[in-house]
């Protein structure tokens, strides 16, 4: 099929990106995807070993600050689209090396920006840097309310607000030099390909092995989950039929406190692993609370309803139960990463060629 355009997806070999990589290359044959990773701990090729093979699938293992790279990469595609989602990822890790997150995020962005701008300028017309972004740019909500896009900035950790700075980037571009851009804001992840240092895949591959599952402080933070196929099709949808300079929210109105949701974890494991009722739940363990630790987050999507006509498609308990069927079908996935013989997966996969 001839190629009609080609997109750039930035960190398609992490979580979100895997799955938003694997959508638009199956989806769209007639589009390019070219996958440009620096496969950090968290991004891992196995992710995508179903479509690596696809004709209109290419991927380069390539850091985001490397203008030089993203120079020639834009020279030898002439992509018309990014899709940014690669970012350093996980609050516990901000905490412990903030540097490295403004590095990624922040100057990853803008050197992401500054190279689209300079070779787009020409010829804004049909281009668009879209953007991945998080709630927790909002900052912390009390027992009430939700963010919606005009919720005032308001990031406490480290990697909320390497993320709020990108945005602020990413928005000045727009109404600097007029880049085309649309930012969305999505509420937390879950589901397979998940890297098992965030709660939900923490806790399945520990219940799995019945190992402690440690949670911050009284377990009552709460987070509004989706399911990741939720969120990309939600980005697809977005990126086609979006209004340039907008942001959009994404969320899945599904809050829960955390130690709700490992108790669901727990019930819903005993039961498909053949355990007595009650066993898993014997293996919570209240820890010390993350520094700084927000106490709620909860999207109001309605815009992306009310105007692109989203919404979530599948219930949490649900969603649930699909994930953990997975990583019940996946311990090799788990195994590579806990042995991290998935960081050998590249050299043998590419460089040997
Ligand atoms: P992830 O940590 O699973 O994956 C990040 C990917 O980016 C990895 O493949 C990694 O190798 C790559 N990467 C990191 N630094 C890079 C660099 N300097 N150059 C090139 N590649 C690099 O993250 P995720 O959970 O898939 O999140 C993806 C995006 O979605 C992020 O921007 C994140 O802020 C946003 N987001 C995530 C969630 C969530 O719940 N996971 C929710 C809302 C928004
Ligand atoms: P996480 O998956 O790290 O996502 P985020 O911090 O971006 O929301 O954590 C989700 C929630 O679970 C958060 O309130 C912190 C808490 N948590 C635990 O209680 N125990 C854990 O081991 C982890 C990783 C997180």
């Amino acid at each position: 099929m001839a190629i009609q355009q080609t997109i750039l997806i930035t960190g398609g070999a992490g979580f979100i990106g895997s799955h938003l990589t694997r959508l638009f290359v199956i989806k769209y044959p007639d589009q390019k995807i070219v996958n440009l990773d620096k496969l950090t701990y968290a991004g891992n090729l196995e992710n995508l070993v179903d479509i690596e093979g696809a004709p209109n699938y290419t991927f380069v293992k390539g850091d985001i600050t490397d203008i030089d790279l993203l120079k020639q990469l834009f020279e030898q595609y002439h992509f018309t689209g990014v899709l940014h989602c690669a970012a350093e990822s996980h609050v516990d890790r901000s905490i412990s090396d903030p540097l490295s997150f403004v590095k990624t995020n922040v100057l990853g962005t803008v050197s992401l920006l500054q190279t689209a701008k300079e070779y787009w300028k020409d010829d804004l017309a049909n281009k668009l840097f879209y953007h991945i972004s998080t709630d927790e740019v909002y900052g912390s909500l009390g027992e009430e309310g939700f963010f919606t896009e005009e919720t005032r900035y308001d990031p406490r950790s480290p990697y909320s607000a390497s993320k709020a700075s990108s945005d602020h980037f990413v928005r000045a571009f727009y109404h600097t030099y007029k880049l085309p851009v649309i930012i969305s804001n999505c509420s937390n992840n879950y589901g397979p390909y998940h890297f098992p240092e965030k709660l939900i895949p923490l806790c399945i591959n520990n219940i799995l092995q019945k190992k402690p599952l440690p949670v911050y402080g009284k377990g009552e933070n709460v987070r509004d989950w989706l399911y990741v196929e939720d969120h990309v099709k939600a980005i697809d949808i977005i990126f086609h039929k979006g209004k340039i300079g907008e942001t959009y929210n994404i969320g899945g109105h599904n809050e829960w406190k955390n130690i709700d949701i490992i108790k669901e974890l727990c019930r819903q494991m005993d039961e498909k692993l053949g355990r007595q009722k009650g066993e898993s739940e014997k293996l919570i363990t209240f820890v010390k609370d993350r520094a700084g630790h927000d106490l709620r987050y909860a999207i109001d999507a309605t815009k992306l309803k009310e105007e692109l006509g989203w919404q979530p498609s599948l219930q949490f308990e649900e969603g649930l139960g699909k994930t953990i069927d997975w990583y019940i079908a996946n311990t090799k996935w788990m195994e590579d990463i806990t042995t991290g013989n998935y960081q050998r997966y590249y050299e043998e996969q590419y460089e040997k060629r």
